[in-house]
């Protein structure tokens, strides 16, 4: 150590003593916002009838993320955001090992983002969707790192104020027991009030990781009549205005939670990052992702590029677009990069935090989006910098189309559903200059060299290839427990834990004690 850092560390440590802690050198807090079903155009700065001001005024107090990827679907994203792996890597991809009575579960023997964080002295706190297992104490939030959860395991219900799964069986939390008092309240509502209650009891001498994650634009599409009156009212397209509404809720929410932030006098050494867990459903509900194409579920940039807005301590630019490609499995090293701890030697993902603080390209240039190892779906994507390649459909007809937003229909032919003929065969798309992935150049002469670039470098993400890179495989097929239907419902009609065992977990000592 080099002597002026010495001086400096001994100045701050004085320092720390002296003043309260907003002012001394403590360890950046760090608060991971997550809008389910957010589509590209659901934010205002991308479609002026949406009310998102709070998430604008982040974006203008730091970056945004126009190349930030995400998988299609929530679970492997929530996945991939807590252990910095490729979620195929556990078996999980799309709607495969998504059950609610299988349940999709992360490898015990990979520590995730709040454990890591807890190591280095930040409390820990779960607010909303949790849906990486429940049927063993030792998959629930506590077990995985989280001091406090308030919220939900599974990843949807039947209603956004009735918070019974869509088998009928209740789902709400506090801690390990069931939260009957939450019943008949909106949840965005509920999850917004919880945040800031976390921020007003953490103690402020220890930095804190908030992971607040949100259903926000999850169907059912229901929202209070007052967000649509007083945030909507100016939007006609009935669905359109659903999710206007539902995002003005979660959007005032941040705005609340700046300003508590700003109250506790932590803002300025806060880092703030909301993004999508995967693209907008377009196609049942008000969600849009135009221009990209696709929606939820499909492989194309509608159903994987997320809106990401970044603000933290100490960067050089804001108020700008970093356009590097940075991948869901990015931010456990990037927040572990950001809050100066060691990284773990089993993630796939790149520390980018010297590249986003200095505003410089991103050091990330490849990705795989899926692989070729899921029945359902059949198809896999691979990125190498702006060059997309597709294998197989993408997504299914219905929803691999263009789908552009309800004050643009009489611009566009088909009654706004701008249909695209359908195949399984291979694409290439140059995405800087045809982000809407409509020129396949597959067959380009010009491009068989990068082809041939792109299917060595796929096969390096594959399961026993020769070449395939430490740690990105075996790829682990999911593992089912003998369950069976019933198991997941206790006496109350509640969602039931303590039901299976999975292997490598210690038997089951720390089950809930109901409450009604
Ligand atoms: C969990 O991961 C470890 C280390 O990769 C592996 O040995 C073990 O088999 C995995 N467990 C399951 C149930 O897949
Ligand atoms: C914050 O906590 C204090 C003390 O417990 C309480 O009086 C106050 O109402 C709380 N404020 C909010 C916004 O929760
Ligand atoms: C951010 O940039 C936009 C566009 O250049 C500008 O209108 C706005 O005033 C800027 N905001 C801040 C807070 O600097
Ligand atoms: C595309 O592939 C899927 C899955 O293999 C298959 O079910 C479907 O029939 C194929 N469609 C066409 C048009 O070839
Ligand atoms: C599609 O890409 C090819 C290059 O492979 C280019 O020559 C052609 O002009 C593009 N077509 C459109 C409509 O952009
Ligand atoms: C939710 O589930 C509980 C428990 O099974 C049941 O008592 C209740 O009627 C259900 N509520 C709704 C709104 O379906």
């Amino acid at each position: 150590m080099t002597r002026t850092l010495k001086h400096i560390l001994a100045a701050c440590l004085l320092l720390m003593t002296l003043l309260p802690s907003s002012m001394g050198c403590q360890k950046p807090n760090i608060v991971l916002i997550l809008l389910q079903e957010a589509g590209w155009g659901d934010f205002e700065s991308h479609d002026p009838i949406m009310r998102t001001p709070n998430i604008k005024k982040l974006r203008e107090e730091g970056l945004f993320l126009s190349q930030s990827y995400v998988q299609p679907m929530c679970g492997p994203t929530i996945a991939a955001l807590m252990s910095g792996r490729y979620p195929h890597t556990f078996g999980c991809m799309e709607g495969k090992g998504m059950t609610e009575l299988t349940k999709f579960w992360v490898n015990e023997t990979f520590t995730l983002l709040p454990q890591e964080l807890k190591t280095l002295g930040y409390s820990t706190h779960l607010v909303g969707k949790w849906h990486l297992g429940f049927c063993h104490p030792g998959l629930m939030p506590q077990a995985r790192g989280f001091d406090t959860f308030y919220g939900q395991m599974l990843g949807g219900h039947k209603s956004q104020y009735y918070h019974n799964s869509t088998d009928g069986i209740y789902d709400f939390w506090e801690g390990r027991n069931i939260d009957w008092t939450a019943e008949g309240h909106y949840k965005t509502d509920l999850y917004n009030a919880r945040a800031l209650k976390v921020l007003n009891e953490t103690d402020s001498s220890k930095p804190f990781f908030l992971f607040l994650s949100h259903y926000v634009g999850h169907k059912p599409f229901e929202v209070p009549q007052h967000y649509r009156d007083t945030f909507c009212s100016h939007v006609t397209n009935e669905k359109r205005k659903t999710q206007c509404a539902m995002f003005a809720a979660a959007d005032q929410g941040i705005g609340q939670i700046v300003q508590a932030l700003k109250d506790k006098g932590v803002y300025d050494n806060t880092v703030i990052l909301t993004m999508s867990d995967n693209g907008g459903p377009a196609l049942e509900g008000g969600s849009v992702n135009w221009p990209l194409r696709g929606t939820k579920q499909t492989i194309f940039e509608g159903g994987t590029r997320s809106y990401t807005v970044f603000k933290a301590p100490g960067l050089t630019a804001t108020n700008v677009t970093w356009s590097g490609l940075i991948h869901a499995i990015d931010w456990l090293p990037t927040l572990l990069g950001i809050a100066e701890g060691p990284q773990p030697n089993y993630i796939h993902g790149h520390d980018l935090w010297p590249n986003l603080q200095r505003n410089e390209p991103s050091a990330r240039n490849e990705f795989i989006y899926a692989v070729n190892d899921f029945d359902r779906r059949k198809h896999s994507a691979f990125r190498y910098k702006q060059w997309k390649l597709i294998k197989g459909r993408g997504g299914s007809a219905a929803k691999s189309g263009w789908f552009p937003p309800f004050q643009l229909y009489n611009q566009y032919p088909f009654g706004g559903l701008d249909k695209t003929k359908f195949t399984n065969e291979s694409k290439l798309y140059n995405l800087d200059t045809d982000p809407s992935e409509r020129n396949n150049t597959y067959s380009d002469p010009n491009n068989a060299a990068l082809l041939v670039t792109m299917e060595a470098k796929i096969k390096e993400y594959l399961v026993g290839e020769p070449g395939a890179k430490e740690g990105l495989y075996p790829l682990q097929p999911f593992a089912f427990y003998p369950v069976s239907s019933g198991d997941n419902v206790d006496q109350t009609g509640a969602l039931a834990t303590c039901f299976c065992q999975p292997p490598g977990l210690a038997g089951s000592t720390d089950c809930p004690t109901t409450t009604n």
